[in-house]
């Protein structure tokens, strides 16, 4: 599989700024229906986040502010991306496991969900996580 899947916005940029439209559904860069968005902001220095897979849920993150490093586990391999482009959105699959570290003090981070908040859709541990993707 594939870890790292990126979708490229369009800046519809003009010289007053930059402006990007995130459109869903088919032939439209986001491949799944929109329930839930959230943003991530004013994380503490050297705070890290996530440490969990969802067993049903595909996010798109796209760090529109600033920088952090995004650390993606299947339970095989561990990659590790930048998020430091507006224009730039990582698909987040179910039963991935993510990590979030090294947030810039302005990065802003927003995530687009496919499902709504359930914690018990999340697997917080990653031992079951590994156990889980691997049966
Ligand atoms: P969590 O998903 O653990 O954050 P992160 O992955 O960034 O480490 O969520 C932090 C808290 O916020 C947790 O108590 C659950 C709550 N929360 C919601 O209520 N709704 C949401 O959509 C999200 C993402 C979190």
């Amino acid at each position: 599989m594939n870890l790292v899947k990126w979708i490229d916005f369009q800046s519809l940029g003009d010289k007053r700024g930059s402006l990007v439209a995130v459109e869903i559904g088919m032939d439209k860069a986001v491949p799944f229906d929109i329930k839930r968005i959230y943003y991530i902001y004013r994380t503490m220095e050297s705070v890290s986040r996530g440490y969990h897979a969802h067993k049903n849920l595909k996010q798109v993150a796209i760090c529109v502010a600033g920088r952090c490093r995004m650390v993606l586990d299947d339970g095989k391999k561990r990659v590790e991306v930048w998020l430091d482009s507006p224009t730039k959105g990582l698909l987040i699959e179910d039963m991935v496991w993510r990590e979030m570290h090294d947030f810039s003090e302005d990065c802003v981070l927003l995530v687009l969900a496919s499902e709504h908040y359930d914690e018990s859709d999340y697997i917080r541990n990653y031992e079951r996580f590994r156990r889980e993707v691997l049966k």
